[in-house]
């Protein structure tokens, strides 16, 4: 984010410290459990998703000519590709033969080939390469290749759209500002684990906008670093949420000429519908939560960026480390939680409630039942 920006959120957490403070709502919020575990309201959320932007990925994964990069969005296989002419596209990854996956993985090559029956496709998606091409006669080969889906870039990062009608060029407005100057468009993908966590999908997401939790949860890893006189602010339907490093009380005695470009502490951005940025001082990631096959299911990917390229044995220990750390806290101390008040909902639990100090989740709670309602199609 631009350092004026960065100076004025230290300033607001200095406040909250000096009175134990932190953003708050103005009234409690009650969510009832239907949200979570009724098959209706899970069918609705599965097209409402279907049906709007998704940030997928960084712009850096796929900056050079001939890159491509796959990545599965609630299921449906994207591949998304950077041609010779530069051009950024996206596709189904189904082969026009019998629809297995064209690539896995990521990379940088001039054609792709599917591994079934070895039919090739140019990095825009033109089919290339039958073999035994004789044998496909009246099959109107000419016509086929790989589907197209609407892809963008904006704030460096990488928007796609799941259906042709969906339009990826708005997603970000507002939020593109404050996520500027973090290089995304030169972030290269370091490594990506996946999470099957027996919780909603929108638990999974929830559990990274309140701090309320920290001291129960994570008491021997973020609460002794990280404080919860948090800071948040709302674009549209993205939002921020910002909370410091204890040691940021330090620069009280600092004059802010002195104050670093980067917020001491962790910022966190939730992209509608479920892509969640966490950036702190060396480490960037990126959440994403999809819906499993019932409402009790999430699928969830969380990768690490690289600011460059990497190259090195050590370099790639580096980050190694650092999403070994990420999974501890998520996947060892969040989800948890999420799949035990999955199991609480499900066993009767009627409705549940925001507490004022947890302002983000009403927000949240908020743009999905506008989404819902067809007011941010
Ligand atoms: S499924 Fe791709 S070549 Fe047969
Ligand atoms: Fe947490």
């Amino acid at each position: 984010m631009p350092r004026q920006e960065s100076l004025e959120l230290t300033r607001r957490v200095l406040k909250h410290f000096e009175n134990d403070t932190l953003d708050i709502a103005d009234d409690v919020w009650r969510e009832p459990r239907g949200a979570y575990v009724e098959q209706d309201r899970f069918v609705a959320d599965v097209e409402m998703l279907r049906s709007v932007p998704h940030v997928i990925g960084w712009a850096g994964e796929v900056a050079a000519p001939g890159q491509y990069t796959t990545k599965d969005v609630m299921g449906v296989p994207v591949l998304v590709t950077r041609g010779k002419d530069g051009a950024l596209r996206a596709f189904i990854n189904g082969c026009a033969h019998r629809g297995a996956q064209v690539a896995d993985g990521c990379g940088k090559t001039r054609m792709l080939q599917c591994p079934y029956h070895g039919w090739t496709y140019g990095l825009d998606g033109r089919l290339t390469g039958t073999p035994a091409r004789k044998m496909f006669a009246g099959a109107d080969l000419d016509k086929r290749g790989l589907i197209p889906l609407p892809i963008g870039e904006q704030a460096g990062l990488l928007v796609v759209g799941l259906s042709a009608d969906v339009d990826v060029s708005t997603a970000l407005d507002g939020i593109a500002e404050p996520l500027s100057d973090y290089g995304f468009d030169h972030n290269h993908h370091a490594e990506t684990r996946c999470f099957d966590i027996a919780c909603n999908w929108k638990l999974a997401v929830d559990v990274n906008f309140e701090g309320y939790h920290f001291p129960y949860v994570h008491a021997d890893t973020l609460d002794p670093l990280a404080s919860n006189n948090s800071v948040y602010d709302i674009y549209g339907r993205n939002i921020r949420w910002v909370f410091p490093f204890r040691d940021i009380v330090a620069y009280r005695d600092v004059p802010e000429t002195d104050w670093p470009d980067q917020f001491f502490g962790t910022v966190v951005y939730g992209l509608f519908p479920s892509c969640v940025l966490i950036e702190a001082p060396g480490t960037s990631q990126m959440l994403r939560a999809y819906p499993g096959r019932s409402p009790g299911e999430t699928v969830v990917y969380l990768s690490i960026g690289a600011p460059k390229e990497i190259t090195t044995e050590e370099e790639r220990a580096w980050y190694k480390m650092g999403i070994d750390g990420a999974a501890l806290v998520l996947d060892g101390q969040d989800f948890p939680m999420a799949a035990a008040c999955q199991r609480g909902l499900e066993a009767g639990v009627d409705h549940i409630v925001f507490g004022r100090n947890e302002p983000l989740l009403h927000h949240l709670s908020s743009v999905r039942a506008q989404a819902l309602a067809g007011g941010m199609r």
